[in-house]
């Protein structure tokens, strides 16, 4: 199936079959996707949580406006970004890079420089406004490669961020979730979603051509 029919073929599964989990080799490739998604300067700013565990599956959707998919999933992903931008994070960052490379650590220091000149004055928020936007595009890639493997995904940030950040212990590790994303397989029978007719602008209202 080509990228655009499968793209077509997938839809924000509102209801999952309990029943059916998705095998551990695929989640690693939705999961794989993403950390292949490009970055802002390759910072890499956002994380993936997979989770299986029930009880805590459970205990989401409470702060997920009571969205069943949370629970009924069969993995449930987290995207959580860096909280902020500090110069550890970014030397870290280009340190890596560098080794990875073979280049002597330091070769992008004028560039570092200048990430640190905008970053770090910044005030949390804004740092963090930056960050999330790269877990926005790491969670497209999971859902194309989910959606490859026929697996259902719902894109999500209905949910209250800070009491997800505690009950899953991320301001412990500098980070604050984005969006959550389950996986699994659609219950088309009991999804009011699954036969609906995708809806999108026409092309020529979403395209504008400058000639
Ligand atoms: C960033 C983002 C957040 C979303 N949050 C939710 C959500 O919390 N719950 C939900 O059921 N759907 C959510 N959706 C799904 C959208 O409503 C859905 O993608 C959109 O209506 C287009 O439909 P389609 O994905 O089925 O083609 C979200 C989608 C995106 C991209």
């Amino acid at each position: 199936m080509s990228l655009i029919d499968t793209l077509q073929w997938r839809y924000a599964t509102k209801k999952y079959d309990t029943t059916k989990k998705v095998d551990e080799a695929d989640v690693q490739k939705i999961v794989e996707a993403a950390r292949l998604a490009p970055t802002s300067s390759g910072l890499q700013q956002f994380r993936v949580l997979v989770i299986t565990n029930q009880e805590i599956k459970e205990k989401l959707v409470d702060v997920s406006f009571g969205q069943e998919i949370v629970k009924d999933c069969s993995h449930l992903l987290v995207f959580a970004s860096w909280d902020k931008y500090t110069e550890e994070r970014i030397d870290s960052a280009f340190d890596f890079a560098t080794d990875v490379r073979e280049l002597p650590r330091g070769r992008f220091n004028s560039y570092t420089d200048k990430l640190k000149s905008i970053y770090l004055p910044q005030s949390q928020e804004e740092n963090f406004i930056h960050t999330a936007k790269q877990a926005y595009i790491g969670m497209a890639m999971s859902i194309a490669q989910a959606a490859e493997l026929k697996i259902d995904a719902t894109p999500m940030e209905g949910f209250e961020n800070d009491k997800l950040d505690e009950i899953l212990g991320l301001k412990i590790k500098g980070l604050s979730s984005v969006l959550m994303l389950p996986i699994g397989y659609r219950d088309e029978g009991n999804d009011w979603n699954a036969s609906l007719n995708k809806v999108r602008i026409p092309t020529e209202e979403f395209v504008l051509e400058i000639k």
